[in-house]
């Protein structure tokens, strides 16, 4: 173990504490993440007295010394060392109260410390002083529930996660990360303390959900929200993507499965939270739009405006950015079926200008997504699909390379349109501009300045204005 407290800071660490007569110790994520074989970067020191003290003897003792952030409230203070953000506390007892997340503080012994942390696998401490450095102090068996990947509460779950309630989104956030089950007693906890989450700010929710939704397979992370009921609270419109239902024998997909599947499949292909967030919400609309039609079977018209529609309101509520992030994932809800209708058709230049002109620099993306909704059970359906995506990206290749449409800019102007005509800003240059886009697109004239100018001239004279001398 000694190996694996091998940075410099640690020695100095242990050299201070023991001038200070005081025991220090490593604990929690740092920790786990040792056995665990993860690098981590935040180191939490505990001491049986006053961290505040620790942090500033440690700082003196380094060269050149660093500030030491002290944040009287808490009894903590923070120091930078290389990449690494160091937090020193005094080891402490706390009791919550039942509205707020913050607890009121007594000074403790490190058992109290490690009693109140979240679970088993976060409360193993490793001795800082000489005369333990290194040694593992583990009173609730993280090192097996590590080997047999289990998360656990060191206490009684309703306690721990009545205490904090973000722990509740901990618990299924590390499980979705590692790969490990929750203990049945802590996954019950979880469903039974659910409605405390309301008590915990959206920031920190949303925290803990971009990194299930970051993990290599989210949707471990989602079933265990729905299974506790956690995800009607925090997250009611996905929750109600939930569910099948048959007309005259005829059953639609369940499509929060659906959903799920769709963000597995584009997890690896993609590290862009935003586009993950599009293949989680791609569907969102599909609930509010079902209908079902005799002859027709189950349709879901528009459910991709419908679901850009209701994007604002989610991330408005979720308190996440409402700026050009959101609007991205819009843009991936508004088109996510365009290159799939295009590949049940034949595959004109056409279709595929009008696609590159709408998805701009956002096509590519916009084709991970397309790729990943493909979960047909139907293999040979899935293979055509496939197959016509091929081709759908070859053409855009190709039509890119010859038209540059990815980034439009209409080679004439509305000014030069004004200038050359003597005109106001009027209905007409609009409509100029307008044809000579259509035109482009649809490929009866080049994307370059010739054409263009040359088809301004003629659709002015079919307006009836008059070129300037
Ligand atoms: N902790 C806790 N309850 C919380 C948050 C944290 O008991 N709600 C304790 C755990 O012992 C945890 C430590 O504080 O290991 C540090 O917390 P934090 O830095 O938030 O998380 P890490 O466990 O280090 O993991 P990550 O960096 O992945 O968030």
């Amino acid at each position: 173990m000694h190996k694996k407290l091998n940075l410099k800071i640690f020695d100095i660490i242990s050299k201070v504490s023991d001038e200070m007569q005081q025991e220090s110790f490593v604990i929690g994520g740092y920790v786990r993440d040792i056995f665990l074989n993860r690098p981590s970067k935040d180191i939490d020191v505990v001491t049986l007295g006053s961290g505040i003290e620790l942090a500033k003897a440690v700082a003196k003792n380094l060269n050149p010394e660093p500030r030491v952030n002290v944040f009287k409230n808490f009894g903590t203070a923070m120091l930078k060392y290389k990449t690494f953000e160091i937090e020193f506390v005094g080891a402490r007892k706390e009791s919550y109260q039942i509205n707020s997340r913050k607890p009121s503080v007594e000074n403790g012994t490190l058992e109290d410390d490690q009693n109140r942390r979240d679970f088993t696998i976060n409360a193993m401490a490793l001795g800082l002083n000489a005369a333990n450095f290194g040694q593992l102090v583990d009173p609730f068996n993280g090192i097996e529930d590590i080997s047999k990947k289990i998360i656990r509460t060191p206490l009684n779950p309703s306690l721990t996660f009545s205490d904090d309630p973000l722990r509740m989104m901990r618990a299924i956030r590390f499980s979705t990360q590692l790969g490990f089950e929750i203990e049945l007693k802590t996954l019950q906890a979880i469903a039974a303390n659910k409605n405390r989450i309301k008590i915990v700010s959206e920031e920190r929710i949303i925290d803990e959900l971009n990194k299930i939704i970051m993990a290599p397979k989210p949707s471990s992370g989602f079933h265990i929200l729905e299974e506790t009921g956690l995800l009607e609270i925090i997250f009611p419109e996905l929750s109600h993507l939930k569910g099948i239902e048959t007309v005259n024998g005829i059953t639609h997909k369940d499509n929060f499965r659906h959903t799920l599947e769709v963000i597995d499949r584009i997890a690896p292909n993609t590290d862009n939270l935003w586009l993950r967030w599009s293949a989680l919400l791609h569907d969102i609309a599909k609930p509010s739009t079902k209908k079902f039609i005799e002859g027709q079977g189950w349709t879901f018209h528009s459910h991709n405006f419908a679901g850009m529609k209701m994007i604002p309101k989610i991330f408005g509520r979720m308190k996440m950015p409402m700026n050009e992030k959101m609007k991205f994932v819009q843009k991936m809800v508004l088109l996510h079926m365009r290159p799939i209708v295009l590949s049940e058709e034949e595959i004109t230049d056409s279709a595929i200008r009008r696609l590159l002109f709408d998805a701009g620099n956002d096509i590519d993306d916009l084709m991970i997504l397309c790729e990943a909704d493909i979960t047909s059970k139907n293999q040979s359906k899935v293979n055509s699909y496939l197959g016509n995506f091929k081709i759908v990206r070859q053409k855009l290749k190709e039509i890119e390379t010859k038209d540059a449409i990815r980034n439009f800019q209409p080679p004439v102007s509305g000014g030069l349109i004004m200038e050359t005509f003597n005109l106001p800003p009027c209905r007409e240059v609009g409509l100029i501009k307008d044809a000579i886009k259509e035109a482009i697109l649809e490929g009866e004239i080049h994307n370059n300045f010739e054409d263009a100018y040359s088809l301004m001239l003629k659709k002015a004279k079919e307006f009836g204005i008059e070129k300037k001398n």
